[in-house]
């Protein structure tokens, strides 16, 4: 079993990221906390909500974190359709209680056995987990973090990817806090392309409805803006690097980050790590054994 706290701005590939973690039965999930990201923090606080019940998790608790990055505006990720999740969740007002880090830092620190902390949105929440005690946060086993890309086009402005652009500040912070870094970045996930028709075979007809919705809302507007035939799922590849991290082939790298608007905000660049001291920190996975996650997707949400 992994002890994980999931922090998430779903989003339909968070969605599927969430019933995947909640439904494979490998986690003990301490929290749900969300961020602002793909939406505002409404909604994706409605839909961890609406995603919590859908699992029959109810019991897991949520907590509301970050408004918006820590220095910046919120840039929000439009594709993902109506409320965040292509529409299918009920229009209901979600309560903030904006205590995400404080719980996140509690949680770490109380826990009897190590905590992984999976990151899915920008990394503001983990940061302020980080500013507000550092120590505590020390005691997290590891951060996996879906964000990045090293030597991709990237998916926003200056060849950055959308996670890390968001709050640049918040994943520098992050990247350099001296705790084990496992981060998934685009070009690992780009190769895998789903369509709604894989998940027919998710057995829950009430899963699968929403998602296949969900799927189907989702590729159609990739479709219309990019031409792009099927969707690639870069949450749920990242909570399966916690599930199999032998599927995936890391390197370590010091990892820096563009803080400038005008030239380099969010892009990620990885350093090979050659001397001893600086290893062991961030690593960066730079392939996945693509077969294996798409056999083991659907047969990990069927539980
Ligand atoms: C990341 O950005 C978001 O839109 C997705 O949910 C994913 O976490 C991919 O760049
Ligand atoms: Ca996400």
């Amino acid at each position: 079993m992994i002890d994980a706290i999931i922090d998430t701005d779903p989003g339909i590939d968070d969605a599927l990221a969430i019933l995947l973690a909640l439904k494979s039965g490998r986690f003990r999930v301490h929290a749900m906390t969300t961020v602002a990201g793909n939406s505002p923090i409404e909604d994706t606080t409605a839909n961890a909500e609406f995603l919590l019940a859908l699992a029959g998790r109810g019991d897991i608790p949520l907590y509301t974190g970050a408004r918006k990055p820590l220095q910046r505006d919120l840039v929000t990720a439009p594709v993902h359709g109506k409320g965040g999740l292509a529409g299918v969740r009920q229009d209901r007002p979600a309560s903030l209680t904006d205590d995400a880090p404080a719980k996140t830092v509690e949680i770490v620190r109380d826990s009897t056995q190590p905590i992984t902390l999976i990151a899915l949105g920008p990394l503001t929440n983990v940061a302020q987990a980080i500013l507000l005690d550092a120590e505590a946060m020390s005691r997290v086993q590891e951060i996996v973090v879906m964000g990045g890309t090293f030597g991709g086009p990237g998916n926003m402005p200056h060849g950055s990817e959308f996670n890390l652009y968001v709050d640049p500040e918040a994943a520098d912070i992050v990247f350099r806090f001296p705790v084990r870094t496992a981060v998934v970045p685009l070009e690992v996930c780009d190769p895998l392309k789903f369509h709604s028709d894989y998940f027919k075979a998710l057995r829950d007809e009430d899963i699968r409805r929403p998602v296949t919705r969900m799927m189907s809302g989702f590729y159609e507007t990739l479709l219309s803006l990019k031409q792009e035939a099927g969707v690639a799922l870069y949450d749920p590849i990242t909570v399966y690097y916690a599930i199999n991290p032998s599927a995936f082939k890391l390197t370590p790298r010091q990892i820096s980050i563009g803080l400038d608007d005008s030239t380099d905000r969010g892009r990620t660049t990885g350093t090979a790590v050659i001397d001893s001291e600086s290893s062991g920190l961030n690593f960066v996975a730079e392939s996945l054994d693509l077969q294996a996650f798409r056999r083991d997707f659907i047969k990990l949400l069927n539980g």
